[in-house]
């Protein structure tokens, strides 16, 4: 299985790369994740969606390629980060690449409530509103205080959420299964 995560954050230290990073790590030998970069995504532009920037191109290209895509948000002012909108909205126009892939989403904040309206947002974006992607039910993954449970080297130390993320993720694996 290829699955893709979305990091909603382009800080070199971001937390939420750093559990896109566990992620891939922990479960490399059950499927492979490549963690794609936004950073060098233009901004969103109708006047040259026909005729895209090659990063785009390849941004998409990666996407569509995938079984599933992970999505990894922060919370920004009490949604979803610039940068996480403006990938969607790339990948919600011409090649509507997310048409019918399934996703799962996790997300980090150092507040406690560790991005839930963040994720709630781009659960609606994601499913309800017409990106068409069908989500993990019932798994949502909170991580609050997350600079708390990684390490100075970006290791997640925290016990509970080592072994939640095991639980989250053969979930995720059984309902794949009727994906691929
Ligand atoms: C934040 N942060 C934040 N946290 C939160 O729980 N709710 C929020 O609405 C916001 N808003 C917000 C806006 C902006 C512009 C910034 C820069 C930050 C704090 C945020 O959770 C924290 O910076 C995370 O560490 C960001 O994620 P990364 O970059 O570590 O992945």
């Amino acid at each position: 299985m290829k699955v893709v995560a979305i990091v909603g954050s382009i800080r070199k230290d971001s937390y939420n790369l750093q559990l896109a990073k566990h992620v891939q790590k922990r479960y490399a030998s059950q499927f492979d994740l490549e963690i794609l970069d936004l950073s060098t995504l233009p901004m969103y532009n109708q006047d040259i969606e026909l005729d895209a920037p090659k990063e785009v191109l390849d941004f998409k290209a990666k996407v569509k390629d995938a079984d599933a895509v992970l999505w990894v948000t922060p919370e920004y002012n009490s949604t979803i980060p610039g940068v996480l909108g403006n990938a969607i909205d790339w990948l919600s126009r011409v090649d509507k690449v997310m048409n019918g892939k399934p996703s799962i989403i996790m997300g980090s904040s150092m507040g406690i409530l560790g991005s839930v309206k963040a994720q709630m947002h781009l659960r609606d974006i994601l499913f309800a509103s017409g990106l068409n992607s069908p989500l993990l039910p019932m798994n949502e993954v909170y991580v609050g205080a997350v600079h708390e449970k990684f390490d100075a080297e970006g290791n997640l130390t925290d016990e509970s959420t080592i072994d939640f993320l095991d639980a989250v993720i053969s979930n995720f694996q059984e309902w794949m299964k009727q994906y691929v």
